[in-house]
């Protein structure tokens, strides 16, 4: 007996039809007109979208940073994703400068395994640009299944590198077949505005934002697109937070480079003025890079539509008001970065680009699902609607609203930057490899379900 998902509209990056799925075992095995219901278990998909689970290429769970560990871990975030109608999650595997690669991908695994709800693969970070760890990332590849590898510009003396390693790096994973992320701001100038605002006696939340220049994130951004031309590698650019850099990465593919970009729901509704608020609540809007002026939303929301920007993650990155961000009270530089934004992620899409008129659904299947699992080795088992696929489905329902409240997230985290939002359009069901874990309100899946994913070499596939 399998479960029949009757009478939706299948949405893939591609096609929209009218059809049934039905789901045998943790795989799709048919898609047609009126399929016979047999002893199938029937799920209601009328009035709605049937699409692909969605994929988070970009998620940090228990990740320690900013002198705390990150409020959710692998249950408590892949709880909030799936009830968000995402499936699976590539997270950040944290190397250790003068430690192997091997060892960081084992302690996430540990992490992870009988904890995730929802299925799992993992980026690695690059902490240092030693012999030994460049010899490693083929390994990592070949044996590990990790095929992207993260270096960051900023966060100086703590996960910073040089341009000599990110070189490195880049060449090593244009032979390997891996595929560079940036973390692309100016961290050494970063470093030295920081200094001089706290030394002025500048320590509120909005600092953090104003210390982090739109002109790092633009100039971090070339360079680093540069420096993967000379190399001859392809480049991913995580986070892109504004129209310098997202023109800057336009530019580079306009040069023919096999560049990509992406882009999160915060810096589509979130701007400026968040960090303003009273009470010390812009604290929840200190991620990096920060959030920008508002006129910036609208050319990244574009960018998406033209797939200048090509993929949409979450960075998620949840940290408790209460006992954690509040650690920066007295010093803006203290404050944990990042945002719990795992759960909404597809929402703030679906509304600001669906609903806003912006792009379809297929535009929205690509960049929240079909984009990241092609880039990250996991098509076609995950990021489309296929007969063999994985049936991570979700049954999506564009005519119910809600209003965004950490009062009702599923996530283990005090706040939310979408906090009072109302968005048109949520999961009614969504299912994990066959297994429901989405029941309307209802989170019915079970932690340690959620598998890892080996993902394939990296492929320069136009997008
Ligand atoms: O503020 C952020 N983005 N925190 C997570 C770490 C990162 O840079 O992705
Ligand atoms: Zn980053
Ligand atoms: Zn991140």
């Amino acid at each position: 007996m399998g479960t029949l998902i009757k009478g939706g509209t299948v949405v893939t990056a591609v096609d929209t039809y009218c059809a049934d799925v039905l789901v045998e075992g943790e795989s799709i095995s048919a898609i047609g007109r009126s399929l016979p219901a047999e002893r199938h278990a029937i799920v209601d998909a009328s009035d709605a979208y049937v699409f692909p689970g969605g994929i988070d290429p970009h998620t940090h769970l228990d990740m320690p940073f900013g002198g705390t560990v990150t409020a959710d871990d692998f249950e408590t975030g892949t709880r909030g994703a799936a009830m968000g109608g995402t499936t699976t999650i590539v997270d950040f595997a944290l190397h250790t400068r003068g430690k192997s690669l091997l060892e960081a991908v084992e302690t996430w695994h540990e992490k992870a395994s009988g904890k995730a709800c929802i299925d799992y693969a993992f980026h690695l970070t690059i902490a240092d640009g030693r012999d030994e760890t460049m010899a490693e990332i083929p390994k990592m590849i070949d044996e590990q299944g990790v095929n992207s590898f993260k270096v960051f510009m900023a966060y100086k003396h703590v996960l910073y590198v040089d341009d000599e390693t990110i070189f490195k790096t880049l060449q090593r994973c244009r032979d390997a077949g891996g595929l560079v992320q940036v973390h692309a701001e100016n961290g050494d100038v970063i470093e030295v505005i920081t200094k001089q605002a706290l030394a002025q006696g500048k320590t509120e939340p909005k600092w953090h934002a104003l210390t982090r220049p739109v002109e790092c994130e633009g100039e971090a951004t070339h360079r680093a697109i540069r420096l993967a031309e000379i190399a001859g590698a392809p480049l991913y650019v995580v986070h892109v937070s504004s129209a310098m850099a997202a023109d800057a990465i336009s530019d580079g593919r306009k040069r023919g480079l096999p560049i990509y970009g992406e882009t999160c729901p915060q810096y589509l509704v979130c701007d400026f003025s968040d960090y303003e608020r009273p009470n010390f609540e812009g604290a929840k809007y200190v991620l990096s890079p920060p959030i920008r002026e508002k006129w910036n939303q609208s050319v990244l929301l574009h960018k998406l539509k033209n797939m200048e920007l090509q993929s949409f993650g979450s960075d998620h990155c949840s940290f408790n008001l209460c006992g954690q961000k509040d650690l920066g009270k007295s010093d803006f530089s203290k404050i944990p970065n990042g945002a719990p934004t795992i759960e909404d992620r597809l929402a703030i899409l679906y509304e600001v680009g669906v609903n806003g008129g912006v792009f379809g659904l297929n535009a929205f299947v690509a960049l929240g699902s079909t984009n990241p699992a092609k880039l990250f080795g996991l098509f076609p088992r995950k990021g489309t609607i296929a007969v063999g696929s994985d049936a991570d489905v979700v049954v999506w329902d564009p005519a119910v609203r809600r209003t965004i409240s950490a009062k009702a997230h599923h996530m283990n985290v005090d706040n939310n930057v979408f906090e009072g939002m109302t968005v048109k359009g949520r999961p009614r069901y969504v299912f994990s490899r066959g297994r429901m874990v989405a029941d309307g309100d209802a989170f019915v899946g079970s932690k340690g379900a959620g598998k890892h994913m080996k993902s394939a070499r990296f492929y320069p596939v136009q997008l």
